[in-house]
């Protein structure tokens, strides 16, 4: 039920604005159901009248009287309904064709906005796949119910108001009889509706996980490879499909069983019907012709009532799997945005000092990941951060750069807390380089642009210059044109690393944040990464999460953290006098340089 409140919450966020397109379509849905309804009337009119006509004219004493005028006019009046009814339904579903465009075009655009909005965690707790999958098979369920039971939704609560007018017009106690069996079914329906929406809902659960699975499988191609492990990733992956077999399986079940017991239910009626009819009509003040003729009017109006519900629940599969989609949709939806003031400060620049004070940090409840870390930097200078894999050293960075926000202590830039200003600015501000450079697809021109989209070609090939990756650029055949889509893979780890410090500088950041890439590179691009790097760094005040010994000596001041707390604090000699970390960190890098 929940569900269903939440995908109606959907529904209604993206389509009220169509109120008035569903309005004019209801009332020429409706116009198109009284046309079907009076249609068949005017038939029979029309056949009285031929029959008149032509006893007439085969008496010779009446042949004078006899003419077609009226039958002719009824003949017209018969083919207008049927014009009416089809030019109004077609109206009516080029009006549903284009909500269903309009409004789906809308829902995918505003998926997509939402995730320029949402907080880097839920990328980080949630597995591409999974959330590929809510763009992908959710939306698609969302747009093939709208297209295709949408219209039959109309028709069939249309088709079922004009059976109980009719019914209750021609006889009451027969129409109540009629709708006997409504709850029972009702509460058939609702029995397997929820039955079948556990299923559907595991069903795509279940689909989430194994795209994230593939995915991450495809990512991992090269591993699974050199470790021999193919058979495993089949392995793994049968799991995930069985499972996404058996949801799948119990989800068509479920919602396929619905139709056929709705389809039980209306021959039930129908006898029912015929049971109470005759009874009336044996006991009741009705002549026996007029009593059998009711029972037959009213057994075909028994198979009618019972139509629009069967035809709505042999859609019931698409429809649930709408629902599942809208509910999958809008928990994306309906995440938090990233937080900021609503007032937030500009920032110009750091003036005279930035400082993390006592931060304390988790990014999950009761695991705290940073305990009291307190590091300051004053304008130009450079920060190294050294310590093991996993000392927090990025969960630093993300939190100056607010990818999150602090559990308690805080970051300021010249005394101003750094979530008092505005996201835009604060980022404008800050450059990061991250760990795992990402490139786009595009031309290596456009990937550097990034930075700046109005960046002139000059700049562009300055940035690269000062990145030291202009030479390698230059040597490629089609230079700043080589177009990176699909070949990510042919660029190296520091290649990737340079390219994206090319796109910082473009920014021209006032605090710079690098992540350097522990990969191992090659001793020719490692020197061209640190010469970039020296010269990116060069009057910023910078921090720069260091693995090469030349940076960190280079650095104003080194702060080694280990386990989520600075354990060494201060200048190079400094450190090593005092023979900790740092001096065991040095002898090692010296002894293998
Ligand atoms: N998104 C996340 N959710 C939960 N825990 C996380 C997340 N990211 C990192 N962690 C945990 O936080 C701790 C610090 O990770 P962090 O990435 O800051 O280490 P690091 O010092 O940068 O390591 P490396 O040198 O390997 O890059 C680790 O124990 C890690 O498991
Ligand atoms: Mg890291």
């Amino acid at each position: 039920m929940r569900d269903l409140k939440n995908a109606g919450k959907y529904y209604w966020h993206y389509l009220k604005k169509y109120w008035f397109g569903f309005l004019v379509t209801a009332i020429l849905i409706g116009i198109s159901t009284a046309c079907i309804v009076i249609a068949p009337t005017y038939l029979g009119r029309a056949v009285s009248e031929l029959t008149t006509y032509l006893q007439q004219w085969t008496n010779t004493a009446t042949r004078g009287d006899a003419n077609l005028g009226s039958f002719h006019k009824t003949l017209w009046v018969y083919l207008a309904l049927y014009l009416g009814d089809a030019s109004t339904l077609f109206i009516a579903s080029m009006i549903l064709a284009r909500i269903t465009a309009y409004s789906t075009g809308t829902m995918r655009v505003g998926l997509f906005r939402k995730m320029q909005r949402m907080q880097v965690q839920y990328f980080d707790s949630h597995s591409d796949g999974d959330i590929l999958a809510r763009y992908t098979s959710d939306l698609d369920n969302i747009f093939n119910a709208m297209n295709q039971a949408l219209i039959e939704i109309f028709l069939s609560v249309a088709q079922f108001i004009g059976i109980l007018i009719v019914m209750f017009d021609q006889n009451v106690t027969m129409a109540w009889v009629t709708m006997g069996s409504t709850p029972v079914a009702l509460i058939i329906a609702a029995v397997v509706m929820k039955k079948a929406g556990v299923a559907v809902n595991h069903q795509q659960d279940d689909i989430g996980k194994m795209n994230g699975y593939i995915n991450e499988q495809v990512t991992a191609q090269k591993v699974i490879i050199t470790n021999g492990l193919q058979k495993d990733s089949i392995a793994g992956f049968r799991k995930h499909n069985q499972k996404v077999r058996k949801s799948a399986m119990s989800g068509q079940i479920w919602s396929g069983v619905l139709n056929p017991l709705m389809q039980g239910m209306s021959l039930l009626n129908t006898a029912i019907v015929i049971f109470f009819g005759s009874w009336f009509a044996l006991n009741g003040t009705l002549s026996t012709g007029a009593a059998l003729a009711l029972v037959v009017v009213f057994v075909n109006y028994a198979q009618q009532y019972y139509q629009p519900i069967m035809s709505l629940t042999s859609l019931y599969g698409m429809i649930q799997l709408a629902i599942t989609g809208a509910r999958r949709v809008d928990e994306v939806r309906s995440q938090p945005d990233e937080v900021q003031p609503a007032e937030g400060k500009s920032l110009a620049g750091i003036k005279d000092e930035l400082q993390i004070d006592d931060v304390h940090f988790s990014y999950l409840p009761g695991k705290e990941i940073l305990h009291g870390v307190s590091i300051s930097v004053h304008k130009g200078e450079m920060v190294a951060l050294v310590g093991p894999t996993g000392s927090g050293k990025t969960t630093v960075m993300n939190l100056l750069n607010r990818f999150y926000d602090v559990d308690s202590g805080g970051i300021t830039i010249d005394g101003t807390d750094i979530r008092e200003f505005s996201l835009k600015e604060l980022r404008k501000n800050v450059g990061i380089v991250l760990q795992d450079p990402q490139l786009f697809s595009g031309t290596i021109a456009d990937n550097i642009r990034f930075g700046d989209p109005d960046a002139s070609m000059e700049r562009v090939i300055d940035a690269a210059k000062q990145a030291n990756i202009h030479e390698f650029i230059a040597s490629l055949p089609k230079g700043y044109e080589t177009e990176v889509s699909d070949e990510q893979s042919i660029f190296s780890a520091g290649q990737k690393q340079l390219m994206s410090i090319a796109r910082t500088i473009l920014t021209n950041p006032q605090l710079l944040i690098l992540d350097e890439a522990t990969s191992n590179v090659d001793t020719v691009t490692e020197a061209n990464i640190q010469a970039a790097m020296d010269r990116v760094i060069q009057g910023r005040t910078s921090f720069v999460i260091a693995h090469r010994l030349k940076t960190i000596l280079n650095a104003d001041k080194i702060v080694v953290l280990k386990d989520g707390a600075i354990i060494e604090q201060g200048n190079h000699d400094k450190l090593l006098a005092e023979d900790g970390f740092y001096a065991g960190l040095y002898r090692n890098q010296m002894v293998t340089d």
